[in-house]
């Protein structure tokens, strides 16, 4: 270009836009939020000059060294880290393989799940982040693939209301659990109603089929009292951080989380816990860190712990990763490492983080492809604007595409599609064993014209409002009448749900045989409990490991509208 022809150029760029830049700028990808990578603070993926260089020094059985780190220098997480996530007999030997060569182990499929387990369990965190480093968006999947701890994928769901309206909540958990989803969690607006809202999901959950496992998100005293009274299954929200300051400011740290962890535990609650990318630099104390080195971090927190699972892949943090180049690699890689270091993994695809449709399937393609413990460690099984979390990746309005996308690839991503009139009946039994229950336990009353605009709502907009003081005074008589999952059971049984009375006993049984507390535990249709223990991973390359069909197969082939081979003119059903 001349001199002479540059200021045209900018005077164009200034006055007159094309017609294409323009559709382009209507797109809706250009209302997300890009940044340049700054690693000073942290905002860098994966690849930062100021990540530490893998090294560990064993002596007399302890470490003294790692990631170029003194002893003398850990700071806490370092010492749990050194002293409860790493097998010390075996780090020298797994630290002197070149990262290259562990993340060929981790794709190739004439290499066991087993064997990378035993080269993993002795890698430090700066070297685990050299062995993704190494590999490109398929490689993770593949690893993915061999890695997660459970055969079968399953996926979670969030029910929630904008109103904390506990008809609804029923409602969508009985949905929720018929279109397959494995684990259902809520959360509230006003924290006061968790009792209520809490009840709602457990006894939503045990229409026929029963079984999902139902969790209430609030802060932990509250949240294992819940657990312990049986008024919810499991407990996944206990967050840990990748830097000391972001613990702290938390009041925590790894070893108080363990001891809620071990709380949890001993009453046969199963519990997972929470992190990802991006957190440290939200709270504004990276140290200067990759975000992927500090959940590495925070996975092997959880190791350490004892904690059988994670929910991660950067959770409420999203759009952090998601605003710096190879964020969302970054994403899949801590799923994979979760698995690769044998917990179990709740994958993300969680919080939304993007306007763009196109960006938002391609967010949930690196865990939905290969499969993971839960593909979504939160679809909104409610229309965005009742998500209480925040809004999610993907929500009620996107069943029909899920299903499709499944159909499409063979691929599970843990759901099905469901015909309304089986829809309508487990919500209508649902809300009515709501009903009943309230009034066997003297709760504020639930009407039927309440119960006819909860069963055919979309959300809460489509509800008649509930009186929420007198509810709240109700909460409240749940909590100082130290009302039990077992109160529950009595009310179904006494009441005429006796069936869903013996599903909520199965799955409060299932406490005292502890088989919850095995990796990756779901509760099937039949409460049999799967696991990494009786249904482990046993992927090794094609032909083998989960591959849907038979029942499933058939069951996935099903959408809203197929046209029949036998008559043209009509559609399946
Ligand atoms: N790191 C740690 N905890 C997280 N949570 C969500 N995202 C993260 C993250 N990146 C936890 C918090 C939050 C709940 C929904 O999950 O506890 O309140
Ligand atoms: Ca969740």
């Amino acid at each position: 270009m001349t001199a002479a022809e540059a200021p045209q150029r900018s005077s164009v760029e200034n006055s007159r836009r094309s017609l294409r830049t323009e559709a382009l700028e209507a797109r809706p990808v250009n209302l997300d939020g890009f940044v340049e990578e700054w690693p000073e603070v942290g905002m860098v993926a994966l690849d930062s000059e100021f990540d530490p260089r893998p090294s560990v020094r064993v002596q007399d059985g302890v470490i003294v060294e790692m990631d170029g780190v003194a002893r003398a220098d850990f700071d806490f997480i370092d010492q749990f880290i050194a002293d409860k996530a790493i097998d010390i007999q075996t780090t020298e030997a797994s630290m002197a393989i070149p990262a290259v060569q562990i993340a060929r182990m981790l794709v190739d499929p004439n290499v066991s799940r087993a064997e990378v387990i035993s080269v993993t369990r002795g890698l430090t965190a700066a070297k685990l982040l050299e062995v993704a480093k190494t590999m490109n968006i398929v490689e993770i999947m593949m690893g993915m693939q061999k890695m997660r701890a459970r055969r079968t994928p399953a996926n979670q769901a969030h029910c929630t209301s904008a109103r904390d309206n506990p008809l609804q909540v029923v409602c969508d958990a009985a949905e929720a659990a018929i279109r397959g989803f494995a684990e259902v969690e809520t959360t509230l607006g006003v924290v006061r109603y968790a009792p209520l809202v809490a009840m709602a999901l457990q006894i939503g959950g045990q229409v026929n089929p029963g079984g999902p496992m139902t969790q209430c998100a609030l802060e932990e005293a509250t949240e294992l009292e819940l657990g312990m009274r049986g008024i919810t299954g499991y407990a996944e929200t206990i967050s840990v951080y990748g830097t000391e300051p972001v613990f702290v400011d938390g009041d925590d740290t790894p070893w108080s989380k363990a001891f809620l962890a071990a709380a949890y535990a001993s009453r046969g609650i199963k519990m997972r816990f929470t992190s990802g990318t991006g957190s440290e630099v939200q709270m504004g104390n990276a140290q200067g860190k990759s975000m992927l080195y500090l959940e590495i971090r925070c996975i092997m927190v959880t190791k350490g712990a004892g904690v059988q699972g994670l929910q991660n892949g950067s959770i409420s943090c999203i759009g952090v990763p998601g605003a710096v180049p190879a964020g969302i690699r970054a994403v899949a890689a801590e799923n994979m490492i979760a698995s690769a270091l044998d917990l179990e993994c709740a994958s993300g695809n969680d919080q939304s983080f993007s306007h763009s449709p196109m960006r938002r399937t391609a967010r949930l393609m690196p865990q939905m492809m290969p499969g993971t413990d839960f593909v979504c460690s939160g679809y909104s099984a409610t229309p965005n604007y009742d998500n209480m979390f925040a809004g999610s990746n993907v929500d009620s309005d996107d069943f029909d595409d899920f299903n499709t996308i499944q159909r499409d690839l063979q691929i599970d991503g843990g759901l099905r599609h469901v015909r309304e009139s089986e829809i309508l009946a487990v919500r209508t039994r649902a809300a009515k064993a709501l009903q009943a229950v309230f009034a066997y336990l003297d709760l504020p009353a639930i009407t039927d014209a309440e119960i006819d605009a909860a069963v055919y709502a979309n959300g809460s907009q489509d509800l008649i409002p509930r009186d929420v003081l007198e509810d709240l005074k109700g909460a409240q008589q749940v909590m100082d009448r130290g009302i039990t999952g077992l109160d529950l059971v009595k009310a179904l049984d006494a009441t005429g749900f006796s069936d869903m009375a013996a599903n909520l006993l199965s799955v409060l049984r299932q406490r005292v045989s502890g088989d919850m507390l095995q990796t990756s535990a779901i509760m099937t249709p039949d409460f049999t409990p799967l696991s990494a223990i009786n249904d482990d991973n046993d992927y090794l390359g094609p032909g083998t490991g989960y591959r849907p069909s038979g029942q499933r197969w058939e069951e996935m082939k099903r959408l809203r509208h197929v046209t029949s081979a036998a008559n043209p003119e009509e559609e399946v059903q």
